[in-house]
C-alpha cells in the first residue's frame, strides 16, 4: 500500500531531529507522493532548503516574499493544495504558537489555513516535553482533532536520556499510511498472528530450530495495524522489530510457550493467522548440562509438538464468529496436501507456499503463493514482496471470509 499520489505538505521547524526530514522525505516519494516542504527560518540551520528542495523536487517555502525575485508565496494556495500537513520535527516553541494562533512565519501561516488532517511530531528535551505548558498544548492541538505523533524515549542532543526524540521517519509514514487506508473491514477487529521459527532446546546452549525469519507475519501484522485493525503478533526468535502502537509483540521460544501465548489470548480474537514455521517436534529430555562429545554417535529421542493451528480451530469461541487462516508449506503436490490440512485443521482458508521457486519461501523479501477456501475457491497470488502480498491476502480474506 503506497502514497502514490498523496499531496504531503512537510513543515519542518528548527529542531536538531530536522536532519531526520530528509530520509522522511526520501521515503514519501519512493512511495510516489508528491511532496512540498515548508521551513521555519530558524530550521534552514539545521538542514539546507536546498536538500529538502532536492529530495522534494519542489521549491521550499520559507518566507512569503522572495525580494530578490520580487515573488510572494501565496500560503493559503498550499494550504488548499495539501492532502495533508505533517509538521515534523515541532519545537516547544512552534508548538505554542500552533496552539494559540501565532501567524508570524510562512508555515505558521499556511498551519492556520489547512483544510486537511495534520499531523505533529513533537521533539524536544525530555523536560520542555514534560512541562505542563508543552503537555497542554499537546492537549489543545488534539482537541481540535489534529494527530500528535508522540515523541520516543532514547538520547537526546542535550546528553539526556529520556522522552522527547522526534518519532523515526519510517513511523510518520506509518502514520499517514494508516490515515489514508484505514479500513472499517479492520477497525474495532482483533487479529492474532502467529511468526516466525521456534526454537527447541536440547541442552543450555543448543537448540532445533528453523531457517524461518517471521517475515510473512510481520508482514501481516503491519498490513493489518495499517488498515486500522489491532494485532497480537506471537513470535518466535526473529531479528525483526514492530513500531506500530496497534500491534502488541509477545515473544517466545519455543512451540510450547507459543501455543501458551496463543491461548491466553485466544477467546477474545476476530481472526486467527498462523504463519510460524514450529517445530514440528521437539528433543523429549533437555539435557541440564551441556551435551560432551564423548560418543561418535549421538541420538535425541523427539517427541511430536502440540499442534498450536489445530488447537485454535477446535476451541473456537461460543460467541466469537472465530476466523481461522493456517499456512502449508510444501516441496510437492501442493494443492493436494493444502486441501488435505485445510480439511483436517478445519480451517476456514489455507495459504500455500510452494518451496522450490525462486524468491520464494524462507527469508526471502518476496513471495508467491495460492490461497484456499473452504468452499473451494482458489486464488494464485505472483511474486511479489511480501508487505504487498499481505495486504493483498487480507484483501482476499476479509472479502471472502466474512461474505
Ligand atoms: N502449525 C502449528 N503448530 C504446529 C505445527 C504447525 O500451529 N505444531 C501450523 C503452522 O503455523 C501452519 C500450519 O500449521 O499454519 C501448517 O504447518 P505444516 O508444518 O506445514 O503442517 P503439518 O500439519 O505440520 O504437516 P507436515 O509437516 O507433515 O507437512
Amino acid at each position: 500500500m503506497s502514497l502514490e499520489g498523496k499531496k504531503i505538505l512537510v513543515g519542518v521547524t528548527g529542531g536538531i531531529a530536522a536532519y531526520k526530514i530528509a530520509s522522511f522525505v526520501r521515503l514519501l516519494k519512493k512511495q510516489g507522493a508528491e511532496v512540498r516542504c515548508m521551513m521555519t527560518p530558524a530550521s534552514s540551520d539545521f538542514i539546507t532548503p536546498l536538500t529538502l528542495s532536492t529530495l522534494s523536487e519542489s521549491p521550499v517555502g520559507i518566507e512569503f516574499y522572495n525580494s530578490k525575485t520580487g515573488e510572494w508565496t501565496n500560503h493559503v494556495e498550499w494550504a488548499l493544495w495539501a492532502d495533508v500537513m505533517i509538521f515534523a520535527p515541532v519545537t516547544a516553541n512552534s508548538l505554542a504558537k500552533m496552539a494559540h494562533g501565532f501567524s508570524d512565519n510562512f508555515l505558521l501561516a499556511t498551519y492556520l489555513s489547512a483544510k486537511c488532517p495534520v499531523f505533529i511530531a513533537p521533539a524536544m528535551d525530555l523536560d520542555m516535553y514534560q512541562h505542563q505548558t508543552t503537555k497542554d498544548n499537546l492537549l489543545k492541538l488534539e482537541s481540535f482533532g489534529y494527530t500528535i505523533i508522540p515523541a520516543e524515549s532514547g538520547f537526546l542532543a542535550s546528553g539526556l536520556e529520556g522522552q522527547g526524540r522526534m518519532a523515526e521517519p519510517e513511523v510518520l509514514v506509518q502514520y499517514l499510511q494508516d490515515h489514508f487506508y484505514a479500513d472499517n473491514r479492520f477497525s474495532g477487529k482483533l487479529f492474532l498472528i502467529t511468526a516466525g521459527p521456534t526454537y527447541e532446546a536440547i541442552d543450555p546452549v543448543r537448540f532445533i530450530g528453523n531457517h524461518s525469519s517471521g517475515k510473512m507475519g510481520f508482514a501481516f501484522a503491519e498490513a493489518i495495524a495499517a488498515l486500522g485493525g489491532e494485532v497480537i503478533l506471537v513470535t518466535g526468535p526473529s531479528n525483526l522489530q514492530v513500531m506500530h502502537k496497534q500491534i502488541h509483540l509477545l515473544r517466545v521460544t519455543s512451540a510450547r510457550e507459543m501455543l501458551n501465548a496463543v491461548q491466553e489470548n485466544w477467546s477474545k480474537v476476530d481472526v486467527g493467522i498462523f504463519a510460524s514455521a514450529v517445530a514440528d517436534y521437539r528433543p523429549a529430555v533437555v539435557e541440564n548440562q551441556k551435551i560432551k562429545k564423548t560418543e561418535d554417535q549421538l541420538q535425541i529421542v523427539l517427541e511430536k509438538n502440540p499442534d498450536i493451528l489445530s488447537w485454535a480451530s477446535s476451541n473456537r469461541s461460543a460467541v466469537v464468529d472465530q476466523k481461522v487462516v493456517g499456512f502449508a508449506l510444501e516441496t510437492q503436490n501442493g494443492i493436494e496436501y493444502a486441501k488435505g490440512k485445510l480439511e483436517k485443521k478445519k480451517l476456514d482458508a489455507i495459504v500455500l507456499n510452494e518451496m522450490g521457486e525462486p524468491g520464494v519461501g524462507f527469508g526471502t523479501d518476496t513471495n508467491s503463493v495460492k490461497l484456499l477456501f473452504k468452499n473451494n475457491k482458489m486464488c494464485s497470488f505472483e511474486l511479489q514482496s511480501k508487505k504487498e502480498l499481505a495486504f493483498a491476502l487480507l484483501n482476499e480474506l476479509m472479502n471472502n471470509l466474512y461474505e
